[in-house]
């Protein structure tokens, strides 16, 4: 049975993205090992946008950064320039900080209209550029976050882009948003490699609590995420991870002596 995942608790959401930002790092060299430059898809949302803060203050000067190629797993249906963009977020509070070269940055083509046509656009970019990589089908790399819904990226629960078996990227109505989004789809997410999951803050506890209450349900869509050959990380502060039952776990627990709890579990 191989090892798919990690738990790692921290007490707060700094020390939490701090967690992720070194391991970001561990995992960005490892990818190196066997390749010339990582792809990554970044996610959005308030738990990410700490995060991308935290890597610009605090390891802007890595040289990995000139080896990454960088995409989105999801997109709000608005202008880069609009507050709610996700690429608008991580390029101002990572990319642009860091002078990241433009040609390795792959926004979603949002002005596209109808959205199909966007979603289309993208999954043609990135079929392109996996053939570039000779034949890859998935992204080295992922981030996602949970929504309290327990969606991720922007696959919502009841949303047709969930069911969707054949696309790599979908145009997908969000009825309690009444908006249209843009997002990766589970047989994309599911070919990636390695997934960081993050989430903070008393008010993910109940999803995240019967997340991991009942691995073997799929009620949500955070929980199809499941990659066939990947690992997921699962990076939580105390009170996301309030109502996880660690006594199911706590014998797999560590403490790396900082108030860390890691888990590397199975399924
Ligand atoms: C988006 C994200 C979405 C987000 C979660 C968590 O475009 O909104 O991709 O999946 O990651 O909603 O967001 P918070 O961390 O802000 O709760």
């Amino acid at each position: 049975m191989k090892y798919v995942f990690d738990l790692i608790v921290a007490k707060d959401r700094e020390r939490m993205v701090a967690a992720a930002a070194c391991d970001f790092f561990v995992e960005i060299r490892r990818f190196l090992e066997s390749k010339e430059c990582v792809s990554v898809a970044l996610a959005g949302g308030s738990t990410p946008r700490d995060f991308y803060r935290y890597l610009a203050a605090h390891h802007a000067d890595r040289p990995e950064w000139r080896k990454m190629d960088f995409f989105w797993s999801d997109e709000r249906t608005v202008e880069m320039e609009h507050p709610d963009s996700n690429a608008g977020l991580a390029l101002r509070e990572l990319l642009n900080p860091l002078g990241i070269d433009k040609e390795r940055i792959f926004a979603v083509p949002v002005a596209l209209e109808p959205f199909s046509h966007a979603a289309r656009s993208y999954e043609n970019t990135l079929r392109k550029y996996f053939k570039s990589r000779g034949g890859e089908k998935g992204f080295d790399l992922l981030f996602l976050g949970v929504g309290q819904d327990g969606h991720t990226a922007s696959l919502f629960p009841d949303s047709e882009a969930l069911k969707d078996e054949t696309r790599w990227v979908a145009d997908n109505w969000v009825e309690k948003l009444a908006n249209w989004r843009i997002t990766f789809t589970l047989p994309l997410i599911n070919r990636s490699k390695v997934i960081f999951i993050l989430a903070s803050g008393e008010d993910k506890a109940e999803i995240i609590g019967r997340v991991w209450s009942s691995t073997a349900s799929t009620d949500y869509p955070i929980q199809r995420v499941a990659p066939r050959e990947g690992r997921i990380c699962w990076y939580l502060d105390r009170a996301a991870a309030a109502k996880i039952p660690l006594d199911q776990y706590r014998p797999a627990f560590g403490t790396d002596g900082a108030g860390e709890w890691r888990l590397g579990g199975f399924p």
